[in-house]
């Protein structure tokens, strides 16, 4: 594959298609025989803003496509505070199958998925900001025991890119004491997009626990 920091948009776009094609038919796991659609993610293939939720919910399993029910809606108001659309990012999920009555997605279900697709699609999109939202997909970039009430809203500077915490939209909507957090945490995502298009990112000295981010494979 060529090196994604060269890739012209239409072989990003082509090389995500192939995953995408891949997700569809995927039977790596159990989930695969309670879905309606495989739910790969949308969006730019050169965004340099890209949104790892958790898992697709009923909506998203119907539609194939990433957050269309309510935490969707929301996060969409959310993008249209800091002047951004769905079009303008990538948004896509930890594992790409609804989990049977929207439960956890099970260590065994992350451990498959992620390699197979999720860190391909990081790789050829090559975000300058990835916005994790909630705890599973924040737990795929910060150490075990990172408190999402603590960090939220923390950028963490890595790989050249920023790794910035949210909670889970699906979260804010249940306890609306949340919201102001949310947004506040949305607003420097414009801040944080302007500093990584000026300048390249200097690195958060990393805790002794930190995963060493072996997960993406590198070339
Ligand atoms: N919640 C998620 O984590 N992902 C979706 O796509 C929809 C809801």
């Amino acid at each position: 594959m060529t090196d994604p920091k060269v890739m012209s948009l239409d072989e990003r776009r082509a090389a995500l298609d192939v995953i995408s094609k891949e997700v569809r038919a995927c039977a790596k796991c159990e989930l695969h025989s309670g879905r309606t659609l495989a739910v790969p993610g949308a969006g730019r293939p050169d965004a340099e803003l890209m949104f790892i939720g958790e898992g697709p919910g009923y909506h998203e399993d119907q539609q194939g496509l990433p957050f269309v029910g309510a935490s969707g809606k929301y996060l969409g108001e959310l993008l249209a505070l800091i002047g951004l659309t769905r079009n303008d990012v990538f948004i896509t999920n930890v594992i790409k199958c609804r989990p049977p009555a929207n439960r956890d997605p099970l260590p065994g279900e992350i451990d498959t998925c992620v390699p197979a697709y999720l860190n391909r699609q990081i790789e050829i999109i090559n975000p300058k900001i990835i916005a994790t939202l909630g705890r599973f997909s924040m737990g795929l970039f910060f150490p075990p025991d990172t408190r999402i009430t603590k960090v939220h809203g923390q950028p963490k500077r890595a790989d050249g890119r920023i790794y910035f915490p949210l909670f889970h939209p699906a979260a804010v909507l249940r306890n609306l004491n949340l919201r102001p957090a949310m947004e506040e945490d949305f607003k420097r995502i414009k801040t944080l997009l302007t500093e990584a298009q000026q300048q390249a990112v200097v690195e958060t000295p990393k805790p002794d626990d930190d995963p060493p981010f072996k997960q993406l494979s590198l070339f």
